[in-house]
């Protein structure tokens, strides 16, 4: 994989086992995650519920990695405080969610922690182009968010795309992240697309070797194809 950007692979830790959640951010820490992905989810916004800043300061307290904070909640502003004083490093934020988001993005920065925004798979790549020289991250579902283990909607690639190209054309910095039922055997096609940090839940926590699949998602491709010799079509 020669994209020429860094590859990140943020283990979502909604697929963990969370009576063991310490023993699992170490593992994913060891295996080679460069941050974890935190979910949030109201019951409100999104059709689950999961944690709130009692488990991102919890999480703070046994690792170094950076958190990556992904709120699926319908009032964002109201809880931004709580989460940067949990030990948040950067706060994402739904466009759904915010009627005020140049607002919500200065507000996340103030706090010192680095402002992401977020996409539905079926918002267009637009609601971006107003904050695109703001956000410090853009993250693109390729799911609409609520549960890990969905499948990759396919359309997603185009979009990340396109979104590749808007932050190339404003010479943003900003990281592009993807999110939703990426695997080895997509993660090749999501990079290629345009696409730098990788959320994986069910890829990383459902396998027994949490260091081959980040490794694999890493390499952008699946693990048989290198225990076998055999080349992935590049
Ligand atoms: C989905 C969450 C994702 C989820 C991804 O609503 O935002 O972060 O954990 O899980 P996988 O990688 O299993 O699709
Ligand atoms: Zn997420």
């Amino acid at each position: 994989m020669t994209t020429g950007r860094t590859v990140r692979i943020a283990p979502s830790i909604l697929s963990a086992d969370f009576a063991r959640l310490a023993d699992e951010v170490s593992r994913a820490e060891q295996a080679g995650a460069d941050w974890l992905h935190i979910d949030v989810m109201d019951g409100h916004f999104v059709p689950n519920m999961t944690v709130g800043p009692l488990i991102v300061e919890a999480v703070r307290k046994v690792t170094t990695l950076p958190l990556d904070v992904h709120l699926m909640i319908t009032n964002p502003d109201a809880f931004i405080g709580e989460f940067a004083d949990a030990g948040a490093d950067y706060l994402t934020v739904h466009v759904e969610t915010c009627p005020h988001l140049h607002r919500t993005i200065q507000s996340i920065k103030e706090r010192g922690v680095k402002a992401g925004v977020t996409l539905n798979p079926a918002t267009p790549a637009v609601m971006l182009s107003e904050i695109i020289g703001d956000a410090d991250l853009i993250l693109i579902m390729s799911v609409s968010p609520g549960f890990g283990g969905q499948t990759f909607i396919p359309s997603s690639l185009e979009k990340i795309a396109e979104v590749r190209r808007m932050l190339d054309r404003a010479h943003s910095r900003a990281l592009l992240e993807v999110d939703g039922g990426v695997k080895p055997d997509n993660a090749k096609a999501v990079l290629e697309a345009g696409a730098e940090v990788l959320v994986a839940g069910s890829a990383v926590f459902s396998t027994d070797d949490y260091a081959a699949a980040i490794t694999a998602l890493r390499a952008g491709h699946p693990p048989a194809a290198r225990v076998t010799g055999v080349t992935a079509a590049h």
